[in-house]
């Protein structure tokens, strides 16, 4: 029998890296490890870190100074370091840090039940031949009701800000007859929502029979699974919603009312600066398409505030255009310059500024967003329950439009898909009554 070893990981950064997470948690329960939430009773911690500001990078070296004190009490454990730092400072990472045993990037994790097999310390940064997700082992784990299903990697948008097509390398779709298997894998295990992820989802372009498939007709083939009741995909670019991939939004009942199509700025002047290949103007235009296919779809979006150049007036035409589009929700930041990228060689704008900026951003979204969620009030959804709430005889869940929805419903069950009306929106959720126990 192989000796039970337990393993602690710790995931930042976007849904690829939860979804990375797993895979690797799983390749190693392969070599007898089984996870753990109790960081002090791990005989190995992985760290899958994110590259993407500043910020995000610094949390890598402060988790690990954290990690000294534990290694020396118990020198066998084993600290690995995956994820998008790993791939951007590779073999720095050991030099810098002693508690660290291995390096592995984001494309090379299906190599790491060997590294650890293997002992001493390593680094393995590189882009493989081989298909990663081929070498993993099938997806076992216990799971909730939803999912995330990786159906392309990479970019080759190289925005002049962002750090991705460095970390991930360039894209790469997976085939579609190996998403169909894991998906309804998936559905087998009572998973009922699955989001398909990329870094450019919707540049998704797979080997399918009959010859290349785009992400509208993935959809609709996973749409014929019998049991998956929902589909989301993330993250996408404006330049790829192509005809097909709108009109889905208007015919595919399975998939949500709710897109996260990221501008980062108002500004075609920034845009154009950011390298970003489209116009405002081009922007609003798109989301009038996808509207037109879908009335009820509810938009998020990305900004970033003070990036090199920004005026006052550049600022004010991103609020133009957060007012025109009216978001249900966004992610916003402030630029952070990374090394290696070309927006990293120009004067960045005054940081007081730049708070000011994110500040009345901030607001103007959090507006927005409470008055989509008002305005559910009185409406019927689905809630998905993805577990029990706070409360007793509560079910918590998320409603078609992805909003956190309460439902008090004693007999309630994970993994139920209920009719509720909504009546009433609180900061972050809203409250509903069950309509019905037959869906
Ligand atoms: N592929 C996705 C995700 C990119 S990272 C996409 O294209 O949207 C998620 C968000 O982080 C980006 O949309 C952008 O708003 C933000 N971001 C990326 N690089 C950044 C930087 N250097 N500084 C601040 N925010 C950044
Ligand atoms: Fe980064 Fe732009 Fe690619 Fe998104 S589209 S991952 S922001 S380079
Ligand atoms: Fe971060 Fe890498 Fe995701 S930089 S946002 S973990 S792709």
């Amino acid at each position: 029998m192989t000796e039970v070893k337990k393993l602690f990981v710790k995931t930042y950064g976007c849904q690829m890296n939860v979804y990375d997470s797993e895979r690797m948690a799983e390749a190693l329960g392969a070599k007898g490890y089984v996870t753990t939430d109790v960081v002090e009773e791990a005989d190995m911690v992985l760290l899958n870190t994110c590259h993407i500001r500043e910020k995000a990078s610094e949390k890598l070296y402060s988790d690990l100074g954290r990690l000294r004190g534990l290694k020396a009490a118990k020198p066998g454990l084993k600290v690995g370091v995956a994820g998008c730092v790993a791939q951007a400072e590779g073999a720095e990472i050991l030099r810098r840090s002693p508690v660290v045993d291995l390096v592995v990037g984001p494309q090379a994790y299906h190599r790491l039940p060997a590294m650890v097999e293997a002992g001493g310390r390593m680094v393995d940064t590189d882009f493989p031949v081989e298909d990663k997700f081929g070498q993993l082992p099938e997806r076992k784990s216990l799971r909730g009701p939803t999912a995330f299903l990786t159906v392309q990697e990479g970019c080759d948008k190289f925005c002049a800000f962002c750090v991705v097509p460095y970390t991930r390398g360039s894209e790469v779709s997976r085939p579609v007859a190996r998403l169909l298997d894991e998906a309804r894998g998936l559905v087998a295990q009572g998973v009922r929502e699955i989001t398909l992820l990329g870094q450019n989802v919707n540049a998704y372009h797979g080997e399918g029979p009959g010859g290349v498939w785009g992400l509208a007709r993935l959809l609709r083939e996973l749409a014929t699974i019998d049991g998956l009741a929902r589909l989301r995909y993330t993250t996408s670019h404006p330049n790829d919603m192509e005809d097909d991939l709108i009109a889905a939004h208007g015919d595919l009942p399975q998939l949500m009312p709710y897109l996260h199509l990221p501008v980062q700025s108002g500004s075609d002047r920034i845009l154009k600066s950011m390298n970003r290949k489209h116009t405002a103007e081009q922007y609003l235009r798109l989301i009038d398409r996808i509207r037109a296919a879908r009335p009820d779809i509810l938009l998020s979006s990305d900004f970033i505030v003070g990036f090199p150049g920004e005026t006052d007036a550049d600022h004010q035409a991103t609020l133009d255009l957060i007012r025109a589009v009216g978001f249900g929700a966004a992610f916003s930041f402030k630029y952070s310059a990374r090394p290696g990228t070309p927006a990293a060689e120009k004067a960045p704008v005054a940081a007081d500024i730049a708070d000011a900026r994110l500040q009345e951003l901030q607001t103007l979204i959090t507006a927005q967003q409470r008055a989509a969620q008002d305005a559910m009030v009185g409406r019927e959804v689905q809630v998905l329950y993805e577990k029990p709430g706070r409360r007793d005889g509560q079910m918590v869940g998320k409603s078609d439009h992805q909003h956190a929805v309460h439902v008090l419903h004693p007999e309630g069950q994970v993994g139920q898909l209920m009719r509720v009306r909504i009546t009433g929106s609180v900061t972050n959720s809203l409250a509903g009554e069950l309509l019905s126990t037959t869906l």
